[in-house]
């Protein structure tokens, strides 16, 4: 086992992936050093937003990684494992889970759980990488600000028991991980593809230029968006250019 080789649990945090990059600073850790909370303080979200959760209700966890050999340029391919190994874990308790482009799990039309990666380059090289995950399992109210969440309790009806799911988890992502060091990335992509919320489907998406109905028909190698608009013109997106609206 690589993720979940070592388990360091803090009551609370600032945030797990704040905490993990510090010890990085002073210490070797084991690869796949998992590090987790049962309450952040100020957990961190995508965009410089932050994480909500309730203490004690559901997983906080940053997870240690030196993936040697993903250049930085193909970094996306971490992204896509990490969800795929949280689909995985999600779909033991509830059929059908997607990833919102470009790494939000997402049940039905809402979000389940968020991660968010932090590498340190070194040169051509990924000398860390900080895979921090948020999964809501038990909470059941959630601040008006939250744009949509759910967590598997809200889906199932069952409380469920954190630290047991965890392992589970850990082992689900374990096996994605070894997947992507050791077997065809390209079988990653096409799974993760696959996965994709509102794949093929007509949408409403905004761009800093327009505003436009189109269709998600494929993610580049660097994790890309490709939609194509009613016109039959394929256009591609990197994180933050463009918005899924409705
Ligand atoms: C997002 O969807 O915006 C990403 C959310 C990532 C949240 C997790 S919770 C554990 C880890 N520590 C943090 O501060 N953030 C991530």
């Amino acid at each position: 086992m690589i993720i979940g080789s070592n388990l360091l649990y803090y009551d609370t945090l600032t945030s797990t992936n704040t905490e993990a990059s510090l010890l990085l600073k002073n210490k070797d850790l084991p690869e796949g050093t998992v590090v987790r909370a049962g309450f952040q303080e100020s957990g961190k979200g995508q965009a410089g937003r932050r994480w909500e959760s309730e203490r004690s209700k559901n997983l906080l966890f940053s997870v240690i990684l030196y993936p040697e050999s993903v250049k930085p340029e193909e970094q996306f391919i971490i992204s896509m494992t990490i969800s795929l190994g949280i689909c995985d874990f999600i779909d033991r308790y509830y059929m059908g889970s997607k990833i919102k482009w470009p790494n939000d799990i997402y049940i039905n039309n809402n979000k389940i759980a968020g991660i968010l990666i932090e590498n340190s380059l070194t040169g051509s090289l990924i000398k860390n990488s900080v895979a921090g995950i948020g999964i809501n399992i038990n909470q059941e109210i959630f601040s008006e600000d939250i744009p949509n969440p759910v967590s598997l309790k809200l889906v199932t009806g069952k409380e469920l028991n954190t630290g047991e799911v965890l392992k589970e988890l850990l082992s689900d992502l374990d096996i994605r991980y070894k997947q992507m060091l050791y077997e065809a990335r390209d079988n990653i992509r096409e799974e993760y593809i696959s996965r994709l919320y509102k794949l093929k489907e007509w949408c409403i998406y905004k761009s800093s230029e327009r505003t436009f109905t189109g269709r998600i028909t494929d993610i580049s190698e660097y994790g890309h968006i490709i939609i194509e608009d009613k016109k039959g013109n394929f256009k591609q997106f990197s994180f933050r250019e463009v918005h899924y609206l409705s």
